[in-house]
């Protein structure tokens, strides 16, 4: 039986039948759920706290990697590293989870600066995916993105047809899907896989950025999601080219909707430092008020 009930009036708690759980290389998982409206409210950036097992009470939150709001289903990408997401591998199809989502406040990219470089590494590409998916007709914007794992990507990959100047000729593949939206992409891993940049993916982001002319700069601004450390890269980057950058944080969460303060995170303010909640006042965040600094 499907139960729905709203929180804070954005937010559904849905009984989500799963409709199809896919294993890749490396441990990965694509779990596509059935979940209407939490699909009708879904925007890049947000992400849904789902029950894994009834033998693991926390949720666990995931990021929303794509969503069909007509055909009702969500879509998410992610590696158990415990218990709970490895009892969520576990599950088949048909089986019903407890979806609570969308939570959180999603990427709001700046119609004034048209070029959007998104850096997304591991398991922080989904946010980036569904950014791209909701963007690549909006002609106001042209994305770039670079992708880093040191597993094998989840997704099939392709030689990328565009040229993206600055980037070393190794870094030859793309992903088949954002080539297909007509978003060129390009991969790094230190894991020696073919097409890919040597290196930190914001390493591949420098490249990128130092090959520009610098009177095009100002047409730029970052978005990112992916591990702290790659974060912390790129929100120094961004400092450097003086470019506006978005990061989509993850905290360890308990209640997800803002109501135990398990995920606060410190955010520095012109003000001073303000603690904010990722579940609900984020997870994106201005990466200078993440990474002063
Ligand atoms: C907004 C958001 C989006 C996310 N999106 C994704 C995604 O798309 N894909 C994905 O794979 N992951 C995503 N994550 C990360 C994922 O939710 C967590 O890593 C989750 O805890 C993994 O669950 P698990 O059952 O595999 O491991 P867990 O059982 O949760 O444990 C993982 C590790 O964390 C430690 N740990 C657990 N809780 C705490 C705590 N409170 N304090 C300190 N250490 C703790 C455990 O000891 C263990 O070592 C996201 C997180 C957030 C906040
Ligand atoms: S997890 Fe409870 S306030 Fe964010």
């Amino acid at each position: 039986m499907l139960s729905r009930s709203t929180h804070r009036g954005t937010i559904c708690l849905e009984d989500a039948p799963i409709i199809s759980q896919t294993v890749f290389a490396g441990d990965q998982f694509l779990l596509r759920v059935s979940a209407p409206r939490c699909a009708e409210r879904a925007v890049p950036g947000t992400f849904a706290h789902l029950t894994c097992d009834p033998l693991i009470p926390m949720r666990r939150p995931l990021s929303i990697m794509r969503v069909d709001a007509q055909a009702g289903w969500l879509e998410f990408l992610y590696k158990p590293i415990g218990p709970g997401l490895e009892r969520l591998a576990q599950r088949a199809t048909d089986d019903v989870i407890s979806v609570l989502g969308p939570i959180g406040r999603g990427f709001t990219p700046d119609p004034e600066r048209p070029v959007i470089l998104a850096v997304a590494g591991g398991v922080g590409i989904p946010p980036v995916n569904f950014l791209a998916e909701s963007l690549h007709a909006d002609r106001r914007f042209k994305l770039v993105i670079l992708m880093g794992s040191e597993v094998p990507f989840p997704f099939e990959l392709t030689a990328r047809s565009t040229v993206l100047p600055g980037l070393p000729d190794s870094a030859s593949m793309a992903v088949a899907q954002l080539e297909a939206w007509g978003i060129p992409s390009a991969l790094a891993s230190k894991a020696g896989f073919d097409g890919c940049f040597d290196g930190f993916v914001p390493a591949l982001a420098r490249e990128w950025l130092e090959a520009r002319p610098a009177d095009s700069l100002g047409e730029v601004q970052i978005v990112s999601c992916g591990p702290h450390a790659m974060l912390e890269a790129t929100a120094a980057l961004a400092r450097e080219f003086d470019l506006p950058c978005q990061l989509a944080v993850e905290e360890f969460m308990a209640c997800g909707v803002g109501g135990c303060a398990g995920c606060i995170v410190p955010l520095h303010k012109p003000e001073g430092i303000v603690m904010k909640r990722v579940c609900v006042d984020g997870p994106v965040f201005d990466a200078a008020e993440v990474f002063p600094g």
